[in-house]
Formats: C-alpha cells, structure tokens, sequence
C-alpha cells in the first residue's frame, strides 16, 4: 500500500544543539530537493521570535556544510515558530494553529529524553497525535527497564508504525553498505563465517574530546551514548543472516536476531577507561567515575559465528578519529617455507573516508620465499548521491519508511545486553589524551594479536 508522506515536519528541540549542528542542514537539503511539504514548525523554550530562529537556521547551515541560496529561501519560506514550555498546553495549541490544514505532521524529539514522554502525552491532548508520526531521538531509555517504559508511554499514543526510533549510524551509505556489500559479492558471503574468520574488530575512535557537553556526557558515558546504539547497529549489520525475503520487517527481524544470540555481557568481558582531565570539564561531577572509553569483548552465539570473537572498542580523545572494523580471516598453511604468511583479512572503513580493503598474501620479490602483506582497496562510494544521515533519516521517517529505524524489541534487546554490565561496572581506568586507550584493554585481545588501529 502506498505509504502517506507526512505533510508537516515539527521538530521539538529547535533552539538546541542537535538542531544546529545536525538538523537545520539537512532541511536545507530537503528543502532544495522538494522534499519538505507544508510548514516545518520549530518549537522551544528560549524567548525566541522566528526571526531569531531563522538568523539561527542561516548561522547553523553557513558552519555546516554551506548555505545554498535556493534550499535556504525555500527552507526559510515554510519556517514557523513556536516559543513555550512543553508542560503547557497553550504551546501545543499554537502548534496546532501553525499546523495549519496539515493532517500528517512528523513530530520529531530531538530534546533531552526527560522530556519525550510529557510532549508525547501534550501531543495526544492537543490532538497533535492524529494521523502523525514521531521520531524520537537518542538515547531511548537507560536501561532495558526505561527503554520498555518509554515504549510503553509512546504506544499509548502512536502505534509502532508510527513511532521512529533514530540512530543517525543506520543513515550512512557505509553502515547500509555492510549488509549489501556482504551479500552481493559472492566472493565474500561463502567465507564470512566461523570457518574463515577468526576474529572481527570494530573500532569507533574519536581524537576529539566531550566538546563542552559535559553535564550531558556525565549522565550517559561511552556504553549509553554509543556502545548501546551505534556500536550495536554495526554488529548487527556485520553478523546478521541474509533476509529471506526482501521486506522490510524481514531486514528488521534479522539485524534483532542478531543481538538476541550475543550471550550479555558482564564486567569480566569489559575494560573501561577515562581520559586523563575528564574530571576538570565543564558539567562534569567531581570524581566522577563515568567512562570515557569502552573496550569489550562479544560472543555470538549462532551457528555462523560460534567461537568466533568480536570485539567493540570506543574512546574519547584517542589517537585518531575513525570507525573501521576489520575481520582477520584465519591463517593458511605456510607457503614455500615454514615461515607463515601474514593473515588475510577483511577492512571497512566506515569514516571518515569509506572504503572497504581486503589485505592479502603476496610474495616478496627476489629469492625471499616469504610473504609480505598487501591491500586490495577500493572507495566504498560510488554513485553521486551524498545524502546527510539525517537528511536520509528524516525523508525516510516522512515517508513512513522503518527500515533505518530501531523497532521496539531491537531496543529493548540492545540493552538486555549491556543491562548485567550496567548493573555491575568495572573499574574505570585513566588513559592519556591522544593514546589507543588503558593498557588494561590489551589484555582483551592478547589471545588474538592485539588491537588492530585505524591508521
Ligand atoms: C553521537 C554521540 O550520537 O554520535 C557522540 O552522542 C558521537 O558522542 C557521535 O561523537 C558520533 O557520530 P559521528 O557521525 O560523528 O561518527
């Protein structure tokens, strides 16, 4: 059945940071390209006039990504505004009134999560709700206890095809690319398993720091702002089984499998970390003990995976900025000698430039009988469209189409996983600015070589 395309877009939130850094450029983009159909309605609280909001829409596009004379008038053109506090009622009339005629707005929670669930009652009283759609931003919940009670307060209002959970990870081409690239090249699908790979990595490193969002950051750490969504999402995409069929609930159902067949995770697969002057950040808590870096080990418990290691590692302030997973395939007999030749693996470089690198085996040249390593590398992008994740995101969400979107038992499942951990934290050890991260966590991957890192 033809899906309805949202004929409004109001997004909570408008005077924050997500909405600066992240949201404004991509209406632009959706704006240029006809995407956006009737007002686009930015509410908050801050004593804003639209005029404020639109010098703020102009400042936010010209530091990200650029001002573009056409999608910025038309942008500006359908902007509206509303000022007021989320308890009370009088904003969501407004709301309404700004709505105009709109029968299918998409609401979009981009606020702090303490507020989801009091704008989502607002909207049903206001009678916002009918015939809308939501989209509510990270983190959903804080534990697997939060995340069904906020499932459940949402399903009282929207029903689940209504409801998009976002994770701007699952809008990137080469997040999306993982499951394509696995299962349309014959050459890779018959040995992505437990017969040929040994051990696989991914690595989501950030050079840069909490970036003045200490009082948000101190609330979640490393597991709760990335581990339990992003990190996640690329676990799924690079061990999930082939869809049978092509639906989109079919995709769904496989990437939730996946989580399902990881065993949870406790303290002894865990190392954390906390970079060195965390403490001396705006917003943070003195002596705070919330983690900064997060390194742990993964087992999958499927018939494709059995036996085989993952392990995920994140970190503030490291050495490099890169999320990269690599798949070490296991070692052939040697060749010619008996010195071994250096292990074949499997690279995808998902940022900051896409590429996906297969390392392989040749023989050095001259009367050496040995092996040196070299790569197969290819740029993952082809094709001219540069869609934003957000801009992807929310034309999806528009169009009522899940499939970048987290269901409701896929977050649930995310943080039955992590939830024994939660309950039961390591240490947290301090590692310098600029470094891979503690010590401690090279002895999560002794058994395999040590950790792979970006170069
Ligand atoms: C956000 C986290 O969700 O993702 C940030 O809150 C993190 O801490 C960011 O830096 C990473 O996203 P990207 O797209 O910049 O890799």
């Amino acid at each position: 059945m033809e899906q309805i395309v949202s004929d409004a877009l109001v997004f909570f939130g408008a005077t924050g940071d997500l909405a600066y850094k992240q949201i404004f450029p991509s209406l632009q983009r959706l704006a240029k390209r006809g995407k956006l159909k009737g007002p686009v309605v930015g509410v908050a609280k801050a004593g804003w006039t639209l005029d404020d909001l639109k010098n703020r829409c102009r400042d936010s596009i010209a530091k990200h990504g650029g001002i573009d004379p056409e999608g910025l008038e038309k942008l500006l053109n359908c902007l509206r505004y509303v000022d007021g506090d989320y308890n009370d009622p009088a904003t969501f009339s407004q709301v309404r009134h700004e709505l105009g005629g709109a029968k299918h707005p998409l609401h979009y929670l981009a606020i702090p999560p303490s507020l989801f669930v009091r704008v989502v009652q607002q909207l049903k009283q206001s009678g916002n709700a009918d015939g809308a759609r939501i989209v509510v931003e990270k983190p959903f919940g804080h534990s697997v206890e939060t995340a069904a009670a906020l499932n459940h307060a949402i399903h009282e209002v929207f029903p689940e095809e209504a409801i998009f959970r976002i994770d701007h990870y699952l809008g990137k081409n080469p997040v999306q690319n993982l499951i394509f690239f696995r299962f349309a090249n014959s050459f890779l699908e018959p040995i992505w398993n437990r017969q040929y790979v040994e051990s696989v990595q991914i690595t989501m490193a950030e050079s840069f720091d909490i970036q003045g969002r200490g009082s948000f950051y101190d609330s979640v750490g490393a597991i709760r702002d990335v581990v339990q969504n992003h990190m996640m999402q690329l676990v799924s995409n690079i061990a999930m089984e082939p869809p049978p069929c092509p639906d989109v609930e079919t995709l769904r159902d496989e990437r939730v499998k996946v989580l399902k067949s990881i065993k949870p995770i406790t303290a002894d697969d865990v190392v954390l970390g906390q970079f060195d002057g965390y403490l001396d950040e705006p917003g943070v808590r003195p002596n705070s003990g919330i983690e900064t870096y997060a390194a742990m080990r993964l087992n999958i418990n499927s018939w494709r995976w059995r036996d085989v290691p993952f392990f995920i590692r994140t970190g503030k302030s490291l050495n490099k900025t890169a999320t990269e997973i690599i798949a070490k395939l296991r070692q052939t007999p040697a060749v010619f000698s008996d010195k071994l030749t250096p292990q074949n693996y499997v690279r995808f470089r998902l940022s900051p430039e896409p590429v996906v690198a297969i390392g392989g085996s040749v023989k050095e040249a001259g009367d050496a009988l040995r092996g040196c390593m070299v790569e197969l590398k290819a740029s993952q992008q082809c094709g001219t469209s540069d869609l934003l994740p957000y801009e992807e995101l929310l034309e999806d969400a528009m169009r009522g189409n899940p499939v970048w979107f987290a269901r409701e038992d896929y977050v649930e499942e995310s943080w039955r996983l992590l939830d024994p951990l939660l309950k039961d934290l390591p240490k947290v050890h301090t590692y310098k600015k600029g470094s891979w991260g503690p010590e401690a966590a090279n002895e999560l991957v002794r058994d395999v070589g040590g950790w792979l890192n970006p170069v």
